[in-house]
């Protein structure tokens, strides 16, 4: 029987959450990553919580060669497939690399699971695939397809690629999760977000504002349709979204084949800007100099995803609240002040 689970991009901030999870489960676990946005030090912390010990391979997604060889040394059962560049900035500046790695990088993938029979897998896709969404909370039926920029429109690609993959092959299944705004950290302080550079995103630019690295917070826009004017997501438990991946592959071993499988991943409540500093400061009583700006351009007003279907197909739901997203956040970056550095 395959009893390995290939973590691709395990290393990053999610996958390293999604491997503790999957250790403590009993699963053997093989991380690929080339380490272009994460750092080994997550794994080998990681190894260090769980008391067992993830395998490492350093490499692409697009080496056929590398993936060959995983396939043909260990037993997979299935893959959770996480590599990929992410930032959205970048992605417009740089628009063939993203295609390159997460979209034709995906497809390598692909293949070579195909050739070696290996036909489970879980994708990380991202809510940005709903582009502006046509209402909220956002269901797994809304359009999708509308993206705003090359990294959503990369997630939207292999989401059609794994659709047609399993239309035409019934011995494939693949479950698609799409995230909402993943924040926090383990509970131990030991493994979290490490952005290279400047972060782009909030609760982590928040924190580096808190550690004295960024002298103050922008708020991209007062002036949106919401309650405070600020806008509004869907902040989700990195713990919580990591347990999300194990109801899934819980889904792959006891319902596999089913073809493809479309679940959203957020807790089906959106915080303002506002609302995220403010808890903030509420827990960690650390105080976040901010001031307004013009909107960000591509944002939009208040995004937040409709959770029952996840309920229904995986019985996961969101366990953690805001105040333990922004807790467990603080103590990391407080106890990481640079990071796995
Ligand atoms: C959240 C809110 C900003 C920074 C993006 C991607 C998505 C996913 C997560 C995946 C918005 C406001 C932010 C700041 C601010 N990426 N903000 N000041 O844009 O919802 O989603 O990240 O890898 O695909 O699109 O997340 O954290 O950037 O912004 O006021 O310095 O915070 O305007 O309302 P976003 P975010």
């Amino acid at each position: 029987m395959r009893t390995t689970i290939l973590v691709t991009g395990g290393a990053g901030y999610i996958g390293a959450h999604i491997v503790l999870e999957l250790l403590k489960a009993g699963y053997s676990v093989v991380v690929l990553d080339n380490f272009s946005n994460s750092s080994k030090q997550s794994i080998l912390r990681v190894n260090r919580l769980a008391k067992k010990t993830a395998t490492i391979v350093e490499g692409s997604i697009s080496d056929r060669e590398c993936l060959y060889k995983i396939f043909g040394a260990y037993e997979v059962s299935a893959v959770l497939h996480l590599a990929g560049l992410k930032a959205v900035g970048e992605s417009s500046k740089e628009p063939l690399r993203y295609y390159q790695n997460n979209f034709s990088g995906t497809l390598v993938l692909c293949e070579a699971m195909d050739k070696f029979n290996i036909k489970n897998i879980v994708f990380s896709s991202s809510a940005t695939v709903y582009g502006e969404p046509d209402k909220i909370p956002i269901t797994e039926c809304s359009q999708t397809g509308n993206t705003t920029n090359p990294y959503g429109t990369s997630k939207y690609m292999v989401e059609r690629v794994l659709s047609d993959l399993c239309a035409a092959d019934s011995g494939w299944s693949s479950v698609v999760l799409r995230y909402f705004n993943p924040v926090g950290a383990h509970k131990s302080g030991l493994i979290g977000e490490d952005p290279k550079g400047t972060p782009c995103n909030l609760v982590p630019y928040l924190l580096q504002v808190a550690v004295g690295k960024q002298t103050e917070l922008k708020v991209y826009g007062n002036d949106y349709p919401t309650a405070d004017g600020t806008g509004v997501r869907d902040y989700i438990h990195v713990v919580d979204l990591a347990k999300g991946h194990l109801m899934a592959l819980k889904l792959i071993e006891d319902k596999a084949p089913f073809g493809i499988d479309v679940i959203n991943l957020g807790t089906g409540r959106g915080y303002s800007v506002l609302e995220i500093i403010d808890a903030f400061q509420k827990e960690t009583l650390q105080s976040i100099p901010f001031r307004y700006t013009d909107r960000r351009p591509g944002d939009i007003a208040a995004c937040f995803a409709d959770p029952e279907y996840a309920y229904k197909r995986l019985n996961w739901r969101a366990k953690l609240k805001l105040e333990d997203m922004v807790r467990d956040a603080w103590r990391w970056q407080s106890k990481n002040p640079n990071g796995y550095n």
